[in-house]
C-alpha cells in the first residue's frame, strides 16, 4: 500500500518507518529540510532506542523514503497526519497551526476514495472541521482520526505492538471504506489480535486527551499522598506497592517523585482544559488544574529540600544534577521538571552542574546558562550535594562508595524514589527523597 506520513517529528518519523516495516510502501513529508536530510541519511534527529536501526533498514529496503515537497505524497492510499500540537504561547489552549497548514496543503494531492488519517492529539471537534474542508475541496475523499498512544522510550514497539487501535470513522456510507483501507494498512496488528475501537470522531479525539488525563492524575494522585507522607512521616514508596497490590488500581504511574513533564502529558491536560471551558463544560475538568499544581509544587518541593540540606543556603553552593530529560531513555528536554529544578537553583545562587547521557546536546541549545558535563562523577565533582532527578539507569547503578570520593559532601536527594537507599545509607549517604523519610 503507498502511504504518506506528514510531519516526521517523534511521532510521524517512527510511524513512517513502522509502516515501511510492516511492508508498505512509504513517503515521509516535513517542511523542515534539515530533519528531512537526516532521516534521509538514516540518522535519527532524536533519541529513541531502535529507531535508527528501524530507520536504516526501512530505507534500505527501498519501502522508505523522505521529501520536503507535499506534491510526492501524491497517489497515496492514506495520508496520515502526524505534525504537532504544541501549546499556545502564554494559553492553555493548543497551538492548531501546523495541523492546519498540513490539511491545506493535503488539499492539493488528495484524490477522491483516498483518506486521511489524523493522529495528531487534538481538541475535539478538530476532525469534524478538518472532514468539512476535506469533502468540500474534494468530494470523494475521506477523514479519518486515528490517535496514537506512543510513550516516548518505546516508541517503536508501541507503534508496531500498540495496546489497541481507535478509529474515529465518519459517519454515513464512506466509514466502511475508510475502515477497509485502515485495516488494510495495520493488517498485521490487526491479525495479531489487537483490540479495536471503532467510533466517531469526537470519542476518538477524546480517547487520547482523556488517557493522558488519566496517567496524569494517576501521577499527581501519588504526589499528592508522597505530601501528606513528608507531613506524616510515612513512605510513599510502600504505600504506592501497596495499593497497587490491588489491580484495579495498579502500581503503573505510581512512581512518586518530581512528576510529570514531556511534549505531551502537560500540555494535553492543559489543552483538554481550554477546550472544555470553550465547551461551557469547564466545570467537568476542574479537577485537572488541581492535578497541574500537585505536579509543579514537587519541582519547588525539591529546590526547598535542596536548600534544606545545603544547611539552609544554596549560595555558592556546588549542586550536581544526574538526569536533564523529562525522562530515562529520552533526549527530550520539554517541560522538564529536572532542568526547572536546575535552572531554579542557579537562580538561588547554587553552582550547578548537570549531566544527562543523551539530552546534553539538546541542553546547551536551549539552556545555555546551564553548565552540562559529560559524566556524574564531572557533575558531582566537590559537590555539597547530589540530586538525581532523571532515574536513567546508569544513575540508578552507581556505586555509592566510590561515588562517594568525588563529593565534598555525601548528600544525596533522590527526585524519583530510584536509589537504593540502604545501599547509599550504608555507603555513608544522607539520603533525602519527596514522599519518604530521611535516611
Ligand atoms: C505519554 C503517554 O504515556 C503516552 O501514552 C502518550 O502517547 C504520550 O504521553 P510520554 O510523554 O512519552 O508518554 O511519557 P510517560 O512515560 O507517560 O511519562 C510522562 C512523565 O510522567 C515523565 O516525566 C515521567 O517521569 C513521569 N512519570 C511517569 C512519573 O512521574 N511517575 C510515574 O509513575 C510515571
Amino acid at each position: 500500500m503507498k502511504i504518506a506520513v506528514i510531519g516526521c517529528g517523534y511521532l510521524g518519523a517512527v510511524h513512517a518507518a513502522s509502516m515501511a516495516e510492516l511492508g508498505h510502501d512509504v513517503i515521509g513529508i516535513d517542511v523542515d529540510e534539515p530533519k528531512i536530510q537526516s532521516l534521509q541519511q538514516a540518522r535519527a534527529p532524536f533519541y529513541e532506542p531502535g529507531f535508527e536501526e528501524l530507520l536504516g533498514t526501512s530505507l534500505q529496503s527501498g519501502r522508505l523514503r523522505f521529501s520536503t515537497r507535499m506534491a510526492d505524497a501524491a497517489g497515496s492510499s492514506i495520508y496520515f497526519v502526524c505534525v504537532g500540537t504544541p501549546q499556545k504561547r502564554g494559553e492553555y489552549a493548543a497551538d492548531l497551526r501546523y495541523v492546519e497548514a498540513a490539511a491545506e496543503s493535503l488539499l492539493e494531492v488528495v484524490a477522491p476514495g483516498e483518506l486521511v488519517a489524523g493522529k495528531s492529539t487534538v481538541p475535539v471537534g478538530t476532525a469534524a472541521r478538518l472532514a468539512e474542508m476535506v469533502s468540500g475541496k474534494v468530494p470523494g475523499a475521506m477523514l479519518a482520526w486515528n490517535p496514537e498512544f506512543l510513550r516516548e522510550g518505546f516508541a517503536v514497539q508501541d507503534t508496531l505492538h500498540p495496546d489497541r487501535l481507535v478509529y474515529g470513522l465518519p459517519a454515513g456510507p464512506s466509514a466502511d471504506a475508510a475502515r477497509a483501507l485502515l485495516d488494510e494498512v495495520y493488517a498485521p496488528i490487526v491479525a495479531a489480535g489487537t483490540p479495536q475501537v471503532i467510533t466517531d470522531y469526537a470519542t476518538a479525539e477524546m480517547v487520547k486527551t482523556a488517557a493522558n488525563s488519566f496517567l496524569a492524575t494517576k501521577i499527581s494522585f501519588i504526589n499528592a499522598m508522597a505530601e501528606l507522607c513528608e507531613a506524616t512521616g510515612a513512605d510513599v514508596k510502600l504505600l504506592a506497592d501497596a495499593i497497587g497490590h490491588d489491580d484495579r488500581i495498579g502500581r503503573k504511574f505510581l512512581n512518586a517523585g518530581l512528576g510529570f513533564g514531556g511534549g505531551c502529558l502537560p500540555k494535553d491536560i492543559r489543552a483538554f482544559m481550554a477546550r472544555a471551558g470553550e465547551l461551557g463544560a469547564d466545570q467537568a475538568l476542574t479537577f485537572l488544574r488541581e492535578v497541574d499544581n500537585i505536579n509543579m509544587r514537587r519541582r519547588i518541593r525539591m529546590v526547598e529540600l535542596a536548600r534544606e540540606v545545603c544547611d539552609g543556603s544554596l549560595l555558592g553552593k556546588r549542586v550536581a544534577v544526574l538526569g536533564a530529560a523529562f525522562k530515562p531513555d529520552s533526549d527530550d528536554i520539554r517541560d522538564s521538571p529536572a532542568l526547572n529544578v536546575a535552572a531554579q537553583l542557579q537562580l538561588q545562587g547554587a553552582v550547578v552542574q548537570v549531566t544527562d547521557p543523551a539530552a546534553g546536546d539538546n541542553i546547551r541549545r536551549s539552556w545555555p546558562q546551564l553548565d552540562v558535563v559529560e559524566t556524574p562523577e564531572q557533575a558531582a565533582d566537590r559537590a555539597d550535594a547530589v540530586l538525581v532527578l532523571t532515574e536513567w539507569k546508569q544513575y540508578r547503578e552507581l556505586d555509592p562508595v566510590a561515588f562517594g570520593q568525588v563529593v565534598k559532601q555525601k548528600r544525596v536527594l533522590d527526585g524519583r524514589n530510584a536509589l537504593d537507599r540502604d545501599t547509599w545509607t550504608a555507603a555513608g549517604w544522607s539520603y533525602r527523597a519527596l514522599g519518604r523519610r530521611a535516611g
